[in-house]
């Protein structure tokens, strides 16, 4: 309620409160397992979200997850996204730039840095097209992409389940970390490695985590799913047998126990400290649930949220963001997870 509100409002607020009451029976739905309730514990008005992560303090915990470019409609995504981290001090990663690799005919899509400020801002590429790059011996193209849009650092989307179920994907020739390890030998920029939507296992997670790479994000199962995607694009009567690969992968939750687990495990031999944590967070309560759980600086990602409403106009953008902003600082405020 607020302290300066008029007569003829909370008039009104009663009468709401009578009408609204019986559509408001909390009856059959069970609690939110994953919080205990502090109502007499903070203050939201108070709460700062400010966090240090990849060297440089983000106003509020969110990163922008990879999405598009070189699409109808990608220059105002990426604008509207652009702006958007900027005035909140958030960090973005772009949509593949492949296209960037052999001319500069969609440049403008991806070209952000006069939107983004001095914002985190990541560049990326597909591991089948670093495959190529390395075998081509033409690695120099990367630190000329970074370059040209004034990026921060590359993201690496490893997505080999995606491009089996491609008709046009590619098939890679070596395991991704082995040409990870060759771009890392090549390249002097920051690094992000991420899936795309099916999140990665223990094994997977182990040699990340040892590496000095700037971040993993998890891009983990549970929100959009390529392979579903891809199968759906799939026009092969026979291509029905693949659907099996669309429940395959690891979601957020089993993704940051692992990290925690492996954290413990390797302790000194973890070289990796920044997690995003991504892939089917919907809401500011799963981001902050998952923020709450690991134990390494993190932020949380969206993609298909941000999305939404980006294709909308920045207006909208940013009006979604800001009920998203307030409702990460109530729960700050006032929700202590559960150590469960
Ligand atoms: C339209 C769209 C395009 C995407 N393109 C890329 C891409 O080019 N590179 C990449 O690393 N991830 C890409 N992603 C994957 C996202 O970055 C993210 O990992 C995944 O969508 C899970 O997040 P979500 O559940 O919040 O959507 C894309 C996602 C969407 C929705």
């Amino acid at each position: 309620m607020s302290k300066h509100q008029q007569p003829d409002e909370a008039g009104q607020r009663k009468k709401d409160h009578i009408e609204l009451t019986f559509s408001s029976q909390m009856v059959n739905i069970d609690v939110d397992p994953r919080f205990n309730y502090e109502p007499l514990l903070g203050s939201a008005n108070n709460t700062d979200l400010k966090t240090n992560f990849l060297g440089t303090i983000f106003e509020h915990p969110i990163w922008i997850s990879s999405m598009t470019g070189g699409a109808e409609k990608a220059k105002t995504i990426n604008t509207n996204l652009a702006k958007l981290c900027n005035k909140y001090g958030l960090g973005m990663g772009l949509g593949s730039c492949r296209q960037l690799l052999s001319d500069d005919k969609h440049l403008s899509d991806f070209d952000m840095r006069n939107y983004i400020g001095d914002r985190p801002f990541f560049t990326n590429l597909g591991i089948a097209q670093l495959e190529m790059l390395v075998e081509e011996k033409r690695t120099h193209k990367i630190n000329e992409l970074v370059d040209k849009l004034n990026a921060d650092g590359l993201i690496i989307h490893v997505n080999p389940m995606q491009e089996f179920m491609q008709p046009e994907g590619d098939k890679l020739n070596y395991p991704p970390i082995e040409t990870i390890k060759r771009i890392m030998d090549k390249v002097k920029t920051k690094i992000i490695v991420k899936e795309v939507g099916q999140g990665m296992g223990e094994d997977s997670l182990r040699a990340l985590l040892t590496l000095p790479i700037d971040a993993i994000e998890t891009a983990a199962y549970g929100g959009s799913n390529f392979a579903k995607l891809e199968l759906l694009r799939l026009k092969n009567e026979f291509a029905e047998q693949y659907s099996a690969f669309t429940t395959v992968g690891h979601n957020a939750s089993e993704m940051v126990k692992l990290i925690n687990k492996l954290q413990k495990e390797l302790k000194e031999k973890v070289l990796c400290n920044n997690i995003i944590i991504s892939g089917g967070i919907k809401s500011f309560l799963d981001g902050y649930f998952y923020i709450e759980k690991v134990n390494m600086p993190s932020v949380y990602g969206m993609a298909s949220q941000f999305l939404k409403y980006a294709l909308i106009s920045y207006e909208v953008l940013e009006e979604y963001t800001k009920f998203h902003i307030e409702g990460l600082k109530m729960s700050k405020a006032f929700l202590r997870v559960k150590s469960i």
